[in-house]
């Protein structure tokens, strides 16, 4: 069977540093509150007229450097998002039309934390039947521009930032690759985490002073229910990719989730009777970037040696939907 290997990667983040003390100014809130709750000290917003897919072609152009391919080789273009520049079309045509690539293949996967694992794992199946050789995966997300930036949105306001990541997906040449993937779902729980506006169950999309002066189109979380769910789903999943693999922690370098919450990191890692240093952690620099956590944090922890070739790896994700996922990769 035809394995699919991570060949390239890379990842870009906005210029622009908001830092807890800039929040202070805005929001009504403290360095010492969002540290404690959060472990985040700075993140990285987008300047006006910046969306996600300037973010992301900086990070395809990068990892399709990294990988030695060129436009013309990638026949496939997924971009794992909520936050496409306009309402539609999505992020993954304008990459294949502002990168030169082909005709190709090219789609916007909606699925907020857990994204870039969903998209993983669809380009996973193409490269394994052998129908794509060579695909460009970017998890990309700009939650800043959805931010209240006052003292009403201070709950999620500090939580998030912007940024994108690429990897570039091959068949592998040797028994290295991704070893299995796992997606999971309950939709029961979608309001705990979401923007309702604009959508298509209103009239003109629900762009109306109304419904916008009651924040609709704003993000809303419930952060106790986010965080019950994500502590049970992490190590669920996690396990599940150990499970199906034969592996056992002891065998995984490292294992890289989407960077949520310092605290449920520290949580997962206590249920799963592992040290934090197995789980990796850059949410200090960058907050959360939604579907470009995993792939910027695999960028980061690989520059720092945390894993190298041979080694074990799991990535593990959840969020809005709720949705969650994990992937096995031995590099
Ligand atoms: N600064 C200062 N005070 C704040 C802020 C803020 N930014 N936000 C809320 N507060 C206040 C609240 O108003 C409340 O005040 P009150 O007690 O006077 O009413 C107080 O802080 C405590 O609020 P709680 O919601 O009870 O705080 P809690 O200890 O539960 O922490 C948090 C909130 C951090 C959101 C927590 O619920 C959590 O960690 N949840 C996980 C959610 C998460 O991290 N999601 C990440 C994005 S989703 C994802 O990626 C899957």
């Amino acid at each position: 069977m035809i394995k699919t290997s991570i060949t390239g990667m890379s990842f870009h983040v906005p210029e622009h540093i908001v830092t807890n003390a800039d929040l202070e100014e805005m929001m009504d809130t403290s360095d010492e509150w969002i540290r404690t709750r959060s472990g985040i000290q700075e993140r990285r917003w987008v300047k006006e007229g910046e969306g996600a897919s300037d973010l992301s072609i900086i990070a395809s152009e990068s990892a399709m450097a990294n990988a030695g391919v060129k436009s013309s080789d990638i026949d496939m273009v997924i971009a794992a998002t909520v936050s496409s520049d306009y309402y539609f079309p999505g992020v993954a045509v304008q990459l294949q039309e502002k990168m030169g690539m082909d005709t190709i293949g090219a789609f916007d996967l909606r699925v907020g934390c857990s994204a870039f694992i969903y998209g993983l794992s669809v380009a996973d199946q193409f490269i394994k039947t052998g129908q794509c050789k060579t695909i460009l995966l970017v998890g990309t997300d700009v939650l800043s521009t959805v931010l209240e930036k006052d003292p009403i949105g201070r709950d999620v306001g500090v939580l998030f930032g912007d940024g994108a990541g690429a990897v570039i997906l091959q068949p592998s040449e040797n028994d290295s690759g991704v070893l299995s993937t796992h997606m999971h779902s309950d939709g029961k729980y979608m309001k705990e985490l979401w923007v309702e506006l604009p959508g298509s169950k209103f009239k003109d999309r629900g762009f109306s002073n109304e419904l916008m002066e009651q924040r609709r189109h704003r993000l809303f979380m419930n952060g106790r229910e986010v965080f019950r769910h994500a502590v049970k789903r992490f190590p669920e999943v996690i396990q599940e990719a150990l499970d199906v693999n034969n592996l056992t922690l002891n065998d995984i370098a490292q294992i890289i989730p989407h960077q949520a919450n310092r605290r449920i990191t520290e949580a997962v890692a206590k249920r799963m009777g592992v040290g934090t240093d197995l789980i990796y952690s850059n949410i200090h620099r960058y907050g959360n970037t939604t579907a470009a956590t995993i792939p910027i944090a695999m960028c980061e922890a690989f520059e720092e040696g945390k894993f190298s070739a041979g080694d074990h790896i799991i990535l593990a994700a959840f969020g809005s939907g709720f949705t969650w996922a994990s992937a096995a990769i031995k590099w």
